[in-house]
C-alpha cells in the first residue's frame, strides 16, 4: 500500500504538535491503517523562530505553493490560522484535488458552507475535528457516535483560554490580566485573543457544532455572543455564596420554536457536571433522545492535545483514500440536500434564571422600589441578600430570579437603572438550573 504524503502549512503551536504525533506515534498509526503517512513538506512564513519541535531541515519551505503544486502530497493541513489567507490555500488545495485538514474554526465558522461546496465538487474532503474542543473528540461523536440521536442540548465549555481565566480567578484571585498572559504563554490563545475572551472562538465551534447536531448550514451570524472581559471577580465571589460556579458557556438547544444558540458568562450549581471542569481542559454535555446525558471531557487547546485531533482526522483520511472514497461521512453529517436553515431564537425570547447585582444606595423602601419594577416585568425573585449597611451609600444588593424572559429582564433593568436610589448599571448574569436534575 502507498504511503499518504502530507503537506503541513503553518508551523506553530499545533503544527508542532502534530509533527511530533507523527514522528513518535508513526508505527503505532502505521499498524493501525496498514499505511504510512509521511510527511513530505512543512511551509512556515518563519522558519528561524525557536520551536519546541524540529522538522526535517530538508522538507521545509517558506512557500505554501511548494505544497499546494506537490503531485506527492495527497492531504494538506492547514494550522496557519486566519480568515483571509486560509480560505485561499484550502479553496486551492481543494482545486488541485487535495483533501484538507484545518483546526481554523474562525474560517469555518465564515466560509464553511461555501469550502463544504466546493469540497464536494472536487470529490475531495475537508476534515476538521480539532476545530471544536481541542483534544475532544466532539465531532465524531456528533456526527457518528450520536448519528441515531435527535440532539436536544449541547452545553459547552469550549474555550480553554476562557476557562483558565476564569478558573484563576476564581481558585487563585489572579486579575483576569495575569491569568490571560499566563494562558497566552501556555499555548492556549489565539493570535488575537479577543477573540477568546469576547466569547468569539467559542461561538465559532457552537455553531459548527450546531449545525453537524442540528442539520442546518453553519450559522455563525445567528449565535448571539457576550464574552468574559468585563466579568467583575465580586460576581464571582458572589455567585459561589449561592453554590455557583462561573464559566463561560456555549449553549444550544432545539425547542419547538426554533433553536437556541448563544455564548455568555453562565452560572451554574456547583453540583453541574460542567462546574468542576478547570483550567485549559473543555467539557461538552449534550442529550440525546436516545442516548440521554453524554459528557466528553478533555484538554481544549495545547500543542499536543490539538495535535492528536488533526493526527485522527489524517487517519480516517487515509482510510478513506485507501477505499477510494471521497469521503465515507459529509461534514456536517447530512447529505446537502437534507440540510436547511433552522430559525435560530432571538435572545429577546430565551427564558433563563438571571443573577442581578445593583448598586443602589441604603435607604428604606429601595428594595420594595426594585422588586415591584421586577413584578411588573414578570420577574419573581428566588433568593437576595444585601452585602453591609452604611446608611445613604451604595451597597450591592444581589439577586437570584426564577425563570425570566430576557426582554422583560432588560425592560426592567432599564428602568430600575434609571432610579435616583441606583448609582451605576445593574450587572447581571444567566443561570443554567435547568438540566441540573437530568444530569445528577
Ligand atoms: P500559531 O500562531 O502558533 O501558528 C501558526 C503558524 O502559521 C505560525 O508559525 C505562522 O507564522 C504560520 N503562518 C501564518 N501565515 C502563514 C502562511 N501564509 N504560510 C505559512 N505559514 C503561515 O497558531 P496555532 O498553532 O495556535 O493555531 C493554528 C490553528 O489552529 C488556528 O486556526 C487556531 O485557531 C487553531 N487551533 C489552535 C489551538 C491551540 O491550542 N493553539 C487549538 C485548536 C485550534 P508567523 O508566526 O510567522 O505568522
Ligand atoms: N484559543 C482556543 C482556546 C484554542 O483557548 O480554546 C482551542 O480552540
Amino acid at each position: 500500500m502507498r504511503s499518504i504524503g502530507i503537506g503541513l502549512i503553518g508551523w506553530g503551536t499545533v503544527g508542532c504538535g502534530l509533527i511530533r504525533i507523527l514522528r513518535e506515534n508513526a508505527a503505532l498509526m502505521e499498524n493501525r491503517l496498514g499505511t504510512r503517512l509521511e510527511l513530505r513538506r512543512v511551509a512556515d512564513l518563519d522558519l528561524n523562530r525557536p520551536r519546541p519541535v524540529q522538522a526535517d531541515p530538508k522538507i521545509l519551505t517558506t512557500r505554501a505553493d511548494d505544497i499546494l503544486e506537490d503531485p506527492d502530497i495527497d492531504v494538506v493541513v492547514e494550522l496557519m490560522g486566519g480568515i483571509g489567507a486560509a480560505k485561499q490555500i484550502i479553496s486551492r488545495a481543494l482545486q488541485n484535488r487535495k483533501h484538507v485538514v484545518t483546526a481554523n474554526k474562525a474560517l469555518l465558522a465564515h466560509a464553511g458552507n461555501e469550502l463544504f461546496a466546493l469540497a464536494r465538487e472536487m470529490g475531495r474532503s475537508i476534515q476538521f475535528e480539532a476545530s471544536v474542543a481541542g483534544g475532544i473528540p466532539f465531532i465524531k461523536s456528533l456526527r457518528e457516535g450520536l448519528a441515531a440521536n435527535r440532539i436536544q442540548t449541547i452545553f459547552g465549555i469550549l474555550n480553554g483560554t476562557a476557562n483558565y481565566i476564569l478558573t484563576r480567578m476564581t481558585d487563585e484571585g489572579l486579575s483576569f490580566q495575569d491569568a490571560l498572559k499566563e494562558a497566552q504563554a501556555r499555548g492556549y490563545a489565539e493570535a488575537d485573543p479577543s477573540l477568546d475572551i469576547e466569547g468569539t472562538d467559542t461561538a465559532h465551534k457552537l455553531s459548527i457544532a450546531g449545525a453537524i447536531a442540528f442539520g442546518t448550514p453553519i450559522q455563525f451570524d445567528q449565535v448571539y455572543i457576550e464574552g468574559i472581559s468585563k466579568i467583575d471577580p465580586v460576581d464571582i465571589r458572589f455567585g459561589e455564596e449561592f453554590g455557583y460556579q462561573l464559566k463561560l458557556l456555549a449553549i444550544a438547544r432545539n425547542t419547538d420554536d426554533g433553536i437556541e444558540m448563544r455564548v455568555h458568562p453562565t452560572l451554574i450549581p456547583n453540583q453541574h457536571v460542567l462546574a468542576s471542569v478547570k483550567g485549559a481542559y473543555n467539557a461538552v454535555h449534550s442529550h440525546g433522545n436516545a442516548v440521554g446525558n453524554i459528557m466528553l471531557y478533555g484538554l481544549g487547546a495545547g500543542m499536543m492535545p490539538t495535535g492528536s485531533a488533526v493526527a485522527a482526522d489524517l487517519m480516517d483520511l487515509a482510510r478513506d483514500i485507501q477505499l477510494g472514497v471521497p469521503t465515507r461521512i459529509p461534514p456536517l453529517a447530512f447529505p446537502e440536500d437534507r440540510i436547511s436553515p433552522v430559525p435560530v431564537k432571538p435572545m429577546a425570547d430565551v427564558v433563563t434564571c438571571y443573577y442581578f447585582r445593583f448598586a443602589a444606595v441604603d435607604r428604606p423602601g429601595v428594595l420594595s422600589k426594585i422588586s415591584g419594577i421586577l413584578g411588573q416585568h414578570d420577574i419573581s425573585i428566588a433568593a437576595v441578600i444585601q452585602k453591609g449597611r452604611q446608611a445613604e451609600e451604595t451597597v450591592p444588593i444581589v439577586m437570584l430570579t426564577h425563570e425570566a424572559r430576557e426582554a422583560d429582564v432588560r425592560n426592567a433593568l432599564e428602568e430600575i437603572d434609571r432610579l435616583e436610589v441606583v448609582h451605576a448599571p445593574t450587572q447581571f448574569i444567566r443561570i443554567e438550573n435547568q438540566e441540573t436534575d437530568q444530569m445528577a
